[in-house]
């Protein structure tokens, strides 16, 4: 009697509160400047494999198979022959995948897409059921989380949960990624708040290239250390305000580096403005305790305290009745199970 395994991993997305836009090295993926982010807990990538007797990796987004030639489908066959020549696999898997949330609109979908994809691929090849079977094989976090990093920067932040910081060095040695609050430290959440479903103008792989042509980089990545060391601090605090202060600052500031980049990315949308706009006279009047961040999407991450977050999301959906909102708080980390059945 022959036996089959199906190896699954859940990763979750994360949002970065101090963010990273632009690279030292586009091929190693090795960023410009430090990033802080927050693991999110129900929006993720939940990505099954298995083993195939074929000439060829197959893969399947929310059951419909996806084929080379399709433009969403590129990154992630490159991201698996990139892990097969990295660790020496050869055999060729088939691959099932579907997110929690709406993809490639501001939710980090590439960071648990490809957290998903390394840790359920490198499992299957190596044949590990848990997390401790891989480590017991060489394969700790760290390394993981190398491995997703290729496929997607923000990814190698999705293997913590909490609260992480990938520290960024001159070669990829010195490419640190480590926990810095496990998620019982402050408990946070991120309301969700998704005023287009129209994917990215342009994708991140693509928006990291011109991010050098702005002159607002250089400034930017320059005091982005004291940032760090700002945001740390507030972490450590608990001091909510001076924590919203700073994301919201870092958020306007990849966006203005966006905008005055050659090509201009824009991706605020007008609903994204009229949001901001709404959201920044709201708090004023009434001293609503929450800030904004958005990544290269026109949608809106609120974060606050998860105390008021119902209360909050409910301010939101009152004002803004047709917008779909999804409550996120602070997670932690990813999964991985395994089914084996008997097969005649
Ligand atoms: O993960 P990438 O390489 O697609 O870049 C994403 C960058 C941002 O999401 C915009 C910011 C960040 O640090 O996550």
């Amino acid at each position: 009697m022959k036996s089959e395994t199906r190896y699954t991993a859940v990763v979750p997305s994360n949002i970065a509160l101090i963010k990273y836009w632009g690279k030292k090295d586009g091929h190693r993926q090795l960023p410009s400047n430090d990033s802080i982010s927050m693991t999110l807990a129900t929006s993720t990538t939940q990505t099954t494999t298995q083993i195939i007797d074929s000439g060829s990796f197959q893969i399947f987004y929310d059951n419909h198979q996806l084929f080379e030639s399709d433009p969403f489908a590129k990154k992630i066959f490159a991201h698996l022959k990139v892990l097969a020549k990295e660790l020496n696999f050869k055999s060729k898997l088939s691959i099932k995948t579907k997110n929690s949330f709406p993809s490639s609109c501001g939710i980090a979908s590439s960071a648990s897409g490809m957290g998903a994809l390394t840790l359920s691929s490198v499992a299957a090849w190596s044949d590990s059921h848990s997390l401790k079977d891989l480590e017991e094989r060489g394969f700790y976090l760290e390394k993981l989380a190398k491995l997703a990093r290729l496929g997607s920067g923000s990814a190698c932040r999705s293997f913590w949960g909490g609260m992480v910081h990938w520290q960024t060095g001159e070669s990829e040695n010195l490419q640190l990624v480590k926990q810095l609050h496990p998620n019982t430290h402050w408990d946070l959440s991120d309301i969700i708040v998704i005023v287009s479903k129209k994917s990215k103008s342009l994708p991140s792989s693509q928006g990291h290239l011109s991010a050098q042509s702005s002159s607002l980089f250089r400034p930017r990545v320059a005091s982005i250390p004291s940032r760090i060391a700002d945001i740390k601090l507030a972490l450590e605090e608990k001091d909510f305000h001076s924590l919203g202060r700073i994301i919201e600052q870092d958020s306007n500031e990849m966006h203005a580096v966006m905008m005055s980049s050659s090509p201009a990315i824009n991706y605020y949308q007008k609903e994204t403005i009229d949001f901001l706009e709404w959201f920044k006279f709201h708090r004023f009047k009434h001293n609503t305790p929450a800030y904004t961040t958005l990544d290269a999407g026109p949608n809106i991450h609120v974060i606050c305290e998860s105390k008021n977050a119902n209360s909050i999301k409910e301010q939101i959906r009152d004002q803004f009745p047709n917008y779909e909102i999804l409550l996120d708080h602070i997670g932690t980390g990813p999964t991985l199970y395994t089914e084996t059945k008997e097969i005649s």
